[in-house]
């Protein structure tokens, strides 16, 4: 078969599960991203498989996007509680939960890993659940940082497997970044596209290059506010005031920073300050090395660069 190139043969694993809509979605990680994830995707009317290592966080994922649920009910159906009951049960019965990701994964259209972020637990993960899975499952990571060509290399499903990058809080956030590989194929990348339109989200289609479209340009405007800061050229509260009164942006960059996590932060810069160490605009920062080492991450610890309680 020499003459069939590697293209070729993309081209027809692939082109074998053309234009399957994606139904049944086994989510794997039931943290912030997961549950999310998972209750949009139960809401549009998929039907959900929430993976997680154990029973007591699962359970707190089912409750959490109950409550969630709760909140939307009051707000759609304010004077017909019948209806918001039944709007809430008819979502739930969308999603179960289970502790074992082998079994949730050998019938689905689309794995989605939203478990820890470190590449090699996620090429574990992967790797093991490309033994298992159909033929026509997809694969897709909601990574923040590492890139989708490193975590798929640990499957032999190349032209299946994407990434799928949402925001938080996902009920709320319109965009997902669609990921697609040099391997990916179109049909997987379509499918990707469709099922975000399909959970009501706005897909845009990205590069596997650092940080995709979003954090590639919001990481670097947070390190430079920490850089002003450093070198005094500005207070943290007059540069927050300064870019939401003067650029228009609902939060200011250590207003975001604190929102997002510092050690979150801090992680995605120094593996870019790694990979790409003579960027400017990629360089770790001393402040920011402080405040981690202190367990100051922001909102979530109670105190970042500014304090919550
Ligand atoms: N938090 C954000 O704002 C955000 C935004 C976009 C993308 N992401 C990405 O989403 C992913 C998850 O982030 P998160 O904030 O939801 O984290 P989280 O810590 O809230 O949740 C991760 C969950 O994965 C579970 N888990 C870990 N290893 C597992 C395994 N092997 N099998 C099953 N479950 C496992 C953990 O028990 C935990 O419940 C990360 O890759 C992160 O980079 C996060």
């Amino acid at each position: 078969m020499a003459f069939v190139t590697h293209q070729g043969i993309r081209r027809l694993s692939s082109s074998a599960f053309r234009n399957a809509a994606i139904k049944h979605v086994t989510i794997i990680g039931g943290g912030l991203m997961g549950a999310g994830i998972a209750q949009v995707a139960a809401t549009t009317g998929h039907s959900v498989v929430l993976v997680d290592t154990n029973e007591e966080i699962l359970k707190k994922s089912t409750m959490g996007i109950e409550g969630s649920l709760k909140r939307v009910a009051k707000k759609k159906f304010a004077d017909k509680q019948e209806a918001g009951a039944e709007f809430i049960a008819t979502v739930m019965a969308n999603v179960s939960t289970s502790t074992d990701a082998m079994s949730a994964a050998e019938s689905t259209d689309l794995v989605l890993e939203a478990i820890v972020e470190n590449l090699k637990i996620k090429q574990g993960l992967f790797g093991a659940l490309d033994k298992v899975a159909p033929a026509h499952t997809i694969f897709a990571s909601n990574t923040s940082s590492l890139p989708i060509t490193d975590i798929a290399s640990s499957t032999g499903r190349l032209d299946r497997f994407g990434g799928l990058h949402f925001f938080n809080p996902v009920p709320m956030m319109k965009l997902v970044e669609v990921i697609g590989t040099s391997a990916t194929s179109q049909e997987t990348f379509d499918s990707l596209l469709a099922f975000s339109k399909a959970l009501g989200k706005t897909p845009v289609s990205c590069k596997d290059t650092p940080g995709f479209i979003v954090n590639r340009l919001l990481v670097p405007y947070m390190m430079e506010a920490i850089r002003l800061l450093e070198r005094g050229h500005g207070s943290k509260e007059d540069i927050d005031i300064a870019m939401k009164l003067g650029a228009g942006y609902p939060m200011g960059p250590f207003e975001l920073l604190d929102y997002v996590g510092l050690d979150t932060v801090k992680f995605i810069i120094d593996g870019w300050a790694e990979k790409d160490p003579d960027n400017p605009l990629m360089q770790p920062s001393e402040v920011l090395k402080k405040l981690v080492s202190e367990g100051k991450f922001g909102k979530k610890t109670g105190e970042g660069f500014y304090k919550y309680k």
